[in-house]
């Protein structure tokens, strides 16, 4: 059933410098990155490391000062403005934290709009947008403004939005950031599980050991570079010992909290 792995995102030696008035910020310093479509990889890393900027440019919303950064096969940074929209709109897929429901669409609504763009029928988009919503478990709610949504379920719609386009990648920074632990766990095992059931690559940038044990790869973001080493001090530093990497029972998500 494996086929040879294929990479959904290869980041080659990526710096990103912003100039600051008269300083230069050296923020990625030849960042390296392989994500392989059905993973799951989680990065870690202080406030300021570079994370967001890492995804920034991984979604095309931003261009390295240097290095290569290749999507589902294509070197984005050779891409023009009008080259770059088209990858974002069929391959990448977004998950933010401050990326808000319209809020004067109804749920399916919000899911239609990233297939607006393309010519698909409104009969096929909608029933596409339903089938989405029925895999987040939120088709109840299908006819309902975001208002009248939980934060959860408002989270589930972002997340079958995010999908509407059939995204090789989904990036995801901070996605549960603002839901209480139960839900976010539940919201990050369905994104987790979609995405391996649909062979799309998943890469999650979060704070939450708990959401970092999920992943298949936690990398760490330290001096503009992804390591795989000093995750556990990581962690250990704000008090959590994740040394039991993976969760795997499904009700394994309340946690102690650390101290
Ligand atoms: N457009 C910009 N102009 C100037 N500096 C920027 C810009 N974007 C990011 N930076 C700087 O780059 C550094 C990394 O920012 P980034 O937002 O990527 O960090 P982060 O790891 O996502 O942090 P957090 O965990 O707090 O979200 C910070 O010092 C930030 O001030
Ligand atoms: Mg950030």
């Amino acid at each position: 059933m494996t086929s040879a792995k294929e990479e959904a995102v290869v980041c080659k030696e990526v710096f990103r410098e912003f100039e600051d008035g008269t300083r230069v910020i050296k923020v990625l310093r030849g960042t390296d990155l392989s994500v392989y479509r059905g993973e799951f990889v989680a990065i870690v890393g202080a406030s300021g490391s570079g994370k967001t900027t890492l995804l920034n440019l991984i979604g095309g919303l931003d261009r390295p000062t240097d290095g290569t950064i290749f999507v589902d096969g294509t070197d984005i940074t050779g891409l023009n403005d009008d080259q770059m929209s088209e990858m974002r709109r069929h391959k990448i897929g977004v998950l933010f934290q401050d990326q808000h429901l319209l809020p004067i669409f109804t749920a399916i609504e919000n899911v239609e709009v990233p297939m607006l763009l393309d010519e698909i029928r409104a009969e096929k988009r909608h029933k596409k947008a339903m089938s989405l919503l029925a895999a987040v478990g939120v088709d109840h709610r299908a006819h309902h403004m975001p208002h009248e949504l939980s934060g959860g379920m408002r989270s589930r719609v972002a997340l079958a939005r995010a999908l509407a386009n059939d995204p090789t990648v989904l990036l995801c920074d901070e996605p549960t950031g603002d839901l209480d632990h139960k839900t976010g766990a539940e919201i990050i095992r369905l994104m987790r599980d979609l995405a391996k059931k649909e062979n799309r690559a998943v890469i999650t940038v979060t704070h939450d050991p708990e959401t970092a044990r999920m992943a298949d790869r936690i990398l760490l973001l330290r001096d503009g570079k992804l390591v795989d080493e000093l995750i556990g001090e990581f962690f250990r530093a704000s008090g959590v010992d994740i040394s039991t990497k993976k969760e795997e029972n499904s009700d394994s998500s309340e946690k102690p909290t650390t101290g």
